[in-house]
């Protein structure tokens, strides 16, 4: 953790986000969720239809914009996130990736450095182009007080993607490269990292306020694994965007982290930590108390479908043990497609009852 929250100060003023940052937080938290865009909002699955493609959505700005609005429109969360998917940095370095219907992402994997040294850097400022162009209409055309919060996926899960060429259960493939060849895989990593840290500088020059980056998979390394490709290109990244932007927070989350929380903390130096549904109320006020971190969570998502009073009374809970510490309501991973959009509003109207 950064000893000086001052830099997020002025930026706390104009948005309300940005208060835990800055340690002035005081009644109900910020909220946002995850995936608080997509297929569960009726109005997401008619211009994905018109779209013709999830990439096609995600390159268009103008589509992009729409749909980063929607959910804004709906329920007036305090951040909204830029609709894009982790997997536009592999395909901007010209690995072929394309979604198909109803099974998720497929990428051409990325299985040795003959693969690896045919993917170009150079690529990337013309393919990312669109996305800015979408952050920079989004920033315009959200709520002046509403945050814009940018994205990448950490270089470790992103390369379990380019790997396997799909998610897969245990990240198998990338974790047998890493064993294998430890430095051929650390040059995967390696140039995941660095076109990161311009694709999400790049988002911010654009307009977006604060950034997270996800490591869905950081929870399939053990220690000294995920000590090197997790925590050690994380604190890359973050210290390069702290020392570019230093008035922009970091949100990192490493999903699955569990007792590793806090050396991922220590480590890669984020300014708040995005923690999953496993972890115990108890332990995120803890590790906000020891770290001197926001955290943010980590509502079930599958609450969220069940609503009802198991809904509100978690998340009451969670409200509990983390009121008085710099906390962001969210879920503990993405909002899931069957989710009723009448439960996201009781949910939102619940937690801005608190404080
Ligand atoms: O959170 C948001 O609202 C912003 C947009 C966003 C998407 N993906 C849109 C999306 C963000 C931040 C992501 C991140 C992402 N993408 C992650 C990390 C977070 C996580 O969920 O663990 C990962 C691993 C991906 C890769 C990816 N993209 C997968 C595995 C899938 C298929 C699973 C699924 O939910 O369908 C996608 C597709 C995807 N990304 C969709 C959306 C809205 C669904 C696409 C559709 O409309 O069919």
């Amino acid at each position: 953790m950064r000893s000086s929250p001052p830099a997020f100060v002025d930026k706390a003023d104009r948005y309300r986000f940005l208060k835990p940052f800055a340690r002035q937080q005081s009644g109900p938290p910020p909220i946002w969720l995850m995936r608080q865009a997509g297929r569960y909002l009726p109005e997401y699955r008619e211009l994905r239809a018109q779209a013709g493609g999830f990439l096609n959505l995600c390159y268009s700005p103008a589509l992009a914009t729409e749909v980063t609005l929607q959910p804004i429109r709906r329920y007036g969360f305090d951040a909204a996130i830029l609709f894009s998917d982790i997997l536009v940095v592999p395909h901007a370095l010209g690995q072929k990736v394309w979604f198909a219907e109803g099974e998720g992402p497929r990428l051409e994997p990325v299985t040795s450095l003959e693969d690896l040294n045919r993917l170009d850097a150079a690529r990337m400022p013309s393919h990312l182009q669109p996305v800015f162009e979408a952050v920079d209409r989004i920033r315009t055309a959200l709520p002046s007080e509403t945050a814009l919060i940018g994205f990448c996926g950490a270089p470790w899960t992103v390369a379990t993607y380019m790997v396997a060429g799909r998610g897969s259960p245990d990240q198998a493939d990338a974790r047998l490269w890493a064993y294998r060849d430890p430095e051929g895989f650390g040059k995967l990593i390696d140039l995941i990292a660095d076109v990161s840290v311009d694709y999400l500088s790049g988002q911010i020059a654009a307009g977006v306020n604060v950034v997270q980056i996800f490591d869905s998979w950081a929870g399939s390394l053990p220690d000294t694994e995920f000590d090197r490709w997790v925590v050690a290109p994380t604190k890359r990244l973050v210290a390069a965007l702290h020392a570019r932007h230093p008035e922009v927070p970091v949100i990192g989350f490493p999903r699955g982290a569990g007792e590793k929380m806090a050396r991922y903390i220590q480590g890669t130096g984020v300014d708040a930590v995005g923690c999953d549904t496993s972890l115990s109320v108890d332990a995120m006020a803890s590790i906000a108390d020891a770290e001197n971190v926001v955290t943010q969570g980590n509502l079930d998502p599958l609450l969220l479908v069940a609503g009802g009073a198991a809904l509100d009374a978690r998340v009451d809970q969670i409200l509990e043990a983390l009121n008085g510490r710099p906390f962001v309501f969210n879920l503990g991973h993405g909002i899931v497609p069957q989710t009723p959009p009448e439960h996201v509003a009781r949910l939102v109207e619940r937690v801005r009852r608190a404080g």
